[in-house]
């Protein structure tokens, strides 16, 4: 009887430790395939160079970077005009948000270039993607108070043409301003910050 309970035992234990060892395998398997990301996660997270050559004033183009859209916008003197007058209906004017922005764009034009700007199209209140309403006034389709942006049709988030938010909207901060840095004078390279000497740009 005794003989017959050990054996027993022994048994059990031999199938405790091969369940053991197929719970390890099964466990490894996902930590291994998050350890290599695939090629085209890589690629989604690798910075994508535009070429802005084609852009007229006034116009702005869409990219795609890590799944999110980035406005690439060629702005005219007439619409950099607007952004120093509107600070009173503005939650965040100065850019004081850091997580918004690179440092090097904390400025009134929130870019490098002021006449080129390259933020992400994505709104920060539940993330719709908002739409350009460049005109001013009631041409925009807004209101008469417009002074020209982006308008989020999901629940009425409102964005002047430097993306920041308006005050009184379900919004709650600016637009992100992604890393970024020039290349030449119609070439932009989104997702990095640092020339090849390492060197962040200067707004
Ligand atoms: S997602 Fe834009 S206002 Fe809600």
């Amino acid at each position: 009887m005794t003989e017959k309970v050990n054996k027993t035992r022994r048994r059990l234990i031999i199938a405790t430790s091969v369940l053991g060892g197929t719970g390890l395998a099964l466990a490894s398997v996902p930590f291994i395939a998050s350890w290599r990301p695939s090629a085209r996660a890589r690629a989604l997270g690798s910075p994508v160079e535009v070429d802005f050559s084609k852009l007229k004033p006034g116009q702005m183009l869409t990219v795609e970077w890590r799944g999110q859209p980035v406005w690439v916008i060629s702005r005219t003197p007439e619409m950099l005009a607007t952004l120093d007058k509107i600070a009173d209906i503005l939650v965040d004017p100065n850019s004081n948000v850091e997580s918004q922005q690179p440092a090097y764009t904390k400025n009134l034009y929130r870019s490098i270039r002021p006449e080129i700007m390259v933020v992400i199209g994505i709104c920060t209140h539940l993330g719709c993607v908002p739409t350009e309403h460049f005109p001013v006034g009631e041409a925009s389709g807004i209101n008469a108070d417009w002074p020209g942006g982006y308008f989020c049709h999901c629940h009425g988030s409102k964005f002047d043409l430097a993306g920041r938010v308006f005050k009184n909207v379900p919004a709650p901060t600016n637009l992100v301003v992604p890393p970024h840095i020039f290349l030449s004078e119609t070439r932009v390279l989104v997702g990095v910050d640092t020339d090849l000497k390492g060197q962040a740009p200067t707004a």
